[in-house]
């Protein structure tokens, strides 16, 4: 036997066995608990079930390629197929196993496959989002499309320059900022609970920027107009009981006129963000504090229009 078949046989060999073991249904940590583990294992079998059913189903993914490394040759698209039955549900799984099985030169973002961390965003047939979050559309007759984040520069692949994204979103000074002095117990700055639920729906935000390059005005306007999701973070801030600094805050969005008026209200952020947030929403608060110099308590009940387009 050559050396090259014996490597092979023992790759799927190992493929083999590291399958075995996903499947296991014991879970160790949940030994204590036994609803959670009956929970694990009801999963484990219908996850198994549905397997069986689906084995040897091919699905075509078609990605976007990019290197730097050749850069006379113009992005394509590439076709990879994987089989359904040996992949993880969401879209990441599926990059995963065609990095791991057919190529790995193809790149992209990832960490948490939680959708945690906000790194595996990317254009999934149309719609910006992450990748895990995103189940793998088991229809076979068609192929996924998969594409960077739309007007960002491509880096390679999959990864696109967040840059300019991260520096507004340092413009607006992420952080809490206090005139008061510490508080003489040397604890925390306290909130009602009603102060508290004014942040949710705000601080969820993982900064994965699918709405700022689904929203037309940023991709117009990328420098001055500073897109939904730094503005989403900026009214975090702004409705913090126990920030200091409101209108300042307000004041910096507001001196240069486009980089928060340059929303135009179309509400693409909304419609694409995978965490269900809206920052178009916060904007829209944000502008009425500014014109009518309405208090947080009252932005809040200004009734908002509904999302129309999708990006
Ligand atoms: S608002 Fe939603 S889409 Fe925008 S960066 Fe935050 S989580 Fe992502
Ligand atoms: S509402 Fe429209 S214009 Fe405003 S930030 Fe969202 S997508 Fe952009
Ligand atoms: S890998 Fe963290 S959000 Fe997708």
């Amino acid at each position: 036997m050559s050396k090259s078949s014996l490597k092979d046989g023992l790759k799927k060999m190992a493929r083999l066995v590291s399958k075995r073991e996903k499947r296991s249904k014991k879970f160790p940590s949940s030994e204590d608990h036994k609803i959670a583990q009956k929970h694990a294992e009801e999963a484990v079998e219908s996850n198994l079930n549905h397997k069986d059913k689906i084995t040897g189903l091919w699905k075509e993914f078609k990605i976007y390629r990019w290197s730097p490394n050749d850069p006379t040759n113009n992005p394509y698209l590439q076709s990879f197929f994987v089989d359904l039955s040996i992949c993880g549900p969401m879209v990441v799984d599926a990059l995963q196993e065609i990095k791991a099985e057919d190529d790995s030169s193809l790149t992209y973002r990832r960490s948490c496959r939680e959708g945690i961390c906000g790194s595996c965003a990317m254009n999934i047939d149309g719609t910006n989002t992450v990748a895990c979050l995103k189940p793998i559309d088991t229809d076979t007759t068609k192929a996924t499309t998969i594409t960077p984040l739309p007007h960002m520069y491509v880096i390679k692949d999959l990864v696109v320059d967040l840059t300019n994204f991260y520096q507004q979103y340092k413009s607006i000074e992420p952080w809490l900022k206090t005139k008061r002095p510490t508080p003489e117990d040397g604890r925390e700055y306290r909130q009602s609970p009603a102060e508290r639920a004014r942040l949710d729906g705000l601080y969820e935000c993982i900064l994965c920027a699918c709405c700022s390059a689904s929203c037309p005005s940023y991709w117009w306007n990328p420098e001055e107009f500073l897109g939904p999701a730094p503005l989403l973070h900026a009214y975090r801030w702004i409705c913090d009981s126990r920030d200091d600094y409101t209108d300042e805050r307000l004041q910096a969005l507001t001196e240069n006129q486009k980089r928060l008026y340059r929303c135009r209200t179309i509400r693409n952020c909304t419609a694409t963000c995978p965490k269900s947030l809206n920052p178009a929403n916060a904007i829209n608060k944000m502008k009425t504090r500014h014109l009518l110099s309405v208090p947080v308590e009252e932005s809040e009940d200004i009734p908002q229009p509904s999302p129309i387009l999708q990006a």
